[in-house]
């Protein structure tokens, strides 16, 4: 058996075909067009297995993903594929657009043809599994409750609005076409391979080169944080027994203050490699201009997924952040290289043109 995961080369998409691949027999197929965020090295561990398929492309080419499902035959498709910071956003929301909107209808348009001609029980049994966010639902006061799934969509920002759209076009072609789709709107995740434009592997990264750690307006924007491995083993649970139509939210339980996150690693990092010069990172905490639109509070009720299919995150806040400090500090080469853009060299050098591949 097969599936194909799409996006699979950044930070969610990598940390769950390692993990897919350590959990099960099956091959994955990975498509991804290697944006910025991309990066095969991610994989390295992978570059000898032969469950592991990588196919350099987009989901919107409408030539190159029919042939893919037509070779591989997979049971199911997670897509990961988007265009995923905000701040990006604010400044060039084409790409979000043509990425998030576009490319999820054109990739929903070929998976329909593919499914569509299954024969029993394969077309039954299929799954089109697409990663969302709590975004969707934009931002809440304290003492709000917690986003449920039938919370209504506002989203506020380029980003979140070009994920409420592919949220709705997945659910229209399960409503419209019964193509069997599940949709998981998840909170901020943080852990391994995580690119150092978003908020914590920044301040991890800043620290350490000495930089400012810079926090946006008044650092009390609230956010509700998930171990990356967590979200990966929900979303293996709702494609094994999600059922077909509905939404899961997935979170943490976790909200925390972005400035108690900052503090928090630069704790960490205090006693983990105290700086040459004995003074805490806090000193390099700077506050800056805030992001336009910025939400003031995502919060996630992870109540259905715990009741109808018995996932819950196993790691604390606690025990996730000290991991990702760990991490990072364990894997300077792969910062170096992500930094200083070598990595897109790496993928020439060990792929060649398997990576170009169609
Ligand atoms: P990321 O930016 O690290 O990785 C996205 C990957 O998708 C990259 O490898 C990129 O090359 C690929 N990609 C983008 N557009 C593509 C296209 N048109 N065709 C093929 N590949 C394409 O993002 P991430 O943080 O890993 O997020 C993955 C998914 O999870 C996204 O859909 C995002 O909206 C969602 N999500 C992320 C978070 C989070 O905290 N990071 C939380 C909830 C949901
Ligand atoms: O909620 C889920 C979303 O979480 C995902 O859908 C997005 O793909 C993902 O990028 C993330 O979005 P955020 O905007 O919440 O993540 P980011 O790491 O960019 O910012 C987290 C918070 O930290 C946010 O309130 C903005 C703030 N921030 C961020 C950066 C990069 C700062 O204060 N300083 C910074 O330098």
């Amino acid at each position: 058996m097969t599936i194909l995961v799409t996006g699979g080369a950044g930070f969610i998409g990598s940390n769950y075909v390692l993990d897919w691949l350590a959990q099960s027999d099956e091959t994955v197929v990975n498509l991804d067009k290697l944006s910025y965020a991309g990066n095969l090295q991610n994989l390295a561990s992978l570059q000898d297995n032969p469950r592991h398929v990588f196919v350099k492309g987009d989901i919107g080419d409408a030539s190159l993903v029919p042939a893919l499902l037509a070779q591989h035959q997979p049971r199911a498709v997670v897509n990961f594929a988007a265009e995923s910071h905000v701040d990006r956003s604010i400044h060039g929301p084409g790409e979000f657009v043509q990425n998030n909107i576009v490319g999820t209808f054109q990739l929903l348009e070929s998976v329909r043809s593919y499914w569509g001609a299954l024969a029993a029980p394969a077309k039954s049994d299929f799954r089109f599994l697409h990663v969302s966010t709590d975004e969707v639902y934009g931002s809440l006061h304290k003492g709000d409750p917690a986003f449920t799934e039938t919370h209504t969509y506002e989203p506020n920002s380029p980003y979140s609005a070009s994920k409420a759209a592919s949220d709705h076009l997945v659910r229209a072609w399960h409503h419209t076409y019964g193509l069997p789709v599940l949709t998981t709107n998840c909170s901020n995740n943080y852990g391994p391979y995580h690119f150092p434009e978003k908020l914590i592997p920044l301040v991890i990264v800043n620290a350490l080169a000495g930089k400012t750690l810079p926090v946006y307006g008044d650092g009390q924007q609230i956010r509700d944080w998930l171990y990356v491995k967590d979200h990966c083993s929900a979303i293996r649970r709702v494609l094994e027994g999600g059922k077909p139509g509905e939404t899961y939210n997935v979170g943490g339980w976790n909200e925390k203050a972005n400035l108690d996150i900052v503090r928090t690693i630069c704790g960490l990092l205090d006693s983990l490699k105290p700086r040459a010069d004995g003074k805490p990172y806090a000193d390099q905490i700077a506050f800056v201009t805030d992001r336009p639109g910025h939400d003031r509070r995502y919060a996630i009720d992870a109540r259905k997924i715990e009741r109808e299919l018995g996932w819950k995150p196993a790691e604390s806040f606690e025990t996730g952040i000290a991991k990702t400090v760990a991490w990072y500090l364990s894997n300077q080469d792969w910062v170096a290289n992500v930094q200083s853009g070598g990595y897109r060299d790496w993928v020439a050098t060990q792929y060649g043109s398997a990576a170009t591949a169609a």
